[in-house]
């Protein structure tokens, strides 16, 4: 049996603006997903799911997430005609909309992959792998994501849309950030949402153009304040990134009510993070003992709550 990992992710900035070539934020989160994979007699692939899991998420991704398999053992051009694999995935990452549980689970499958079959593929060979998994997820992912999952720490990246190689610079931030990550419990359907901030854009070329042109300034100012350390900043630029997230529709009631108790309650900012439409919501605090609180005000009000250090 060989175990591969994949880190799970948070979009700091830039979530569906990505997806259009524009620059994004993301952090690796210290949980993973693993998968183990067994070689046995027979032919074909099983799957078995034992990630911890937000209710409802592995139902509504069973396909995709089957699919996602398929693509990545396809891609790394695995022989499961002679032999048969045996894919258990599990981890300390809990599965939820918008925490890059579908890239850290390719990630994880592809590493495995690599190891069991002396593959010697590169960081680089295994993020593409995992974005050919990702497709089944996503349709067509930016690539946030999975690279997230596979090189860790704290990234801005360009989704190339000629269909180059893609920007990823490693940032580093003089301290570290408590971050909550509050979860919805909805789980929401990337593809879907995605597809339909693409028709929104189509509908309202000029309105797009407007948002779009305000998140890169908001991006390239969020980057130098990472790099500072300024968290006032960056908790400000969080809020104006989730009012531009709320203007392309995809901050749901929930997730503008999580926005609203965070900040309440002594976040610096807060947004959506990853799809929206329910999944999670971050907030920043500007130490320990706010970031306690506000977890403590997210689960009072009946949702989970994690607290993470980034950056
Ligand atoms: C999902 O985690 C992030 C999105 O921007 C989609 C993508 O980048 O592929 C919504």
């Amino acid at each position: 049996m060989v175990i591969g990992k994949g880190y799970g992710k948070t979009i700091l900035f830039g979530e569906h603006f990505v997806v259009y070539g524009l620059p994004a934020i993301a952090s690796a989160l210290g949980s993973v997903t693993t998968a183990d994979v067994k070689v046995i007699k027979g032919s074909g692939w099983t799957v078995d799911d034992q990630r911890l899991a937000t209710p409802g998420y592995k139902q509504k991704k069973y396909e995709e997430g089957l699919q996602s398999v398929r693509n990545v053992i396809n891609h790394l051009n695995i022989n499961t005609e002679n032999q048969k694999l045996e894919i258990t995935f599990a981890g300390d990452l809990v599965a939820a909309s918008g925490v890059g549980a579908s890239a850290a689970q390719c990630t994880s499958l592809a590493r495995a992959l690599n190891k069991l079959f002396n593959l010697n593929l590169d960081d680089e060979k295994v993020n593409n792998a995992a974005y050919e998994g990702e497709k089944a997820y996503h349709g067509t992912p930016s690539g946030i994501d999975n690279t997230a999952s596979t090189y860790g720490g704290l990234i801005w990246f360009v989704k190339n849309l000629q269909g180059g190689k893609n920007i990823m610079e490693l940032l580093n931030s003089p301290k570290k950030m408590p971050l909550i990550i509050a979860n919805s419990g909805i789980t929401a359907s990337t593809s879907e949402v995605v597809a339909d901030v693409r028709r929104l854009k189509e509908e309202n070329p000029n309105k797009f153009k407007k948002i779009f042109n305000e998140y890169k300034n908001l991006a390239n100012k969020a980057k130098k304040a990472l790099i500072k350390g300024d968290f006032i900043a960056i908790g400000d630029l969080m809020n104006q990134n989730h009012k531009l997230l709320q203007e392309i529709t995809v901050s749901g009631d929930i997730n503008d009510q999580l926005v609203e108790l965070t900040l309440k309650n002594g976040a610096l900012g807060a947004k959506i993070t990853g799809t929206g439409r329910g999944g999670l919501v971050i907030a920043l605090t500007e130490n320990g003992k706010i970031q306690e609180k506000v977890a403590q005000s997210i689960e009072k009000a009946g949702y989970n709550a994690w607290k993470t250090m980034i950056g």
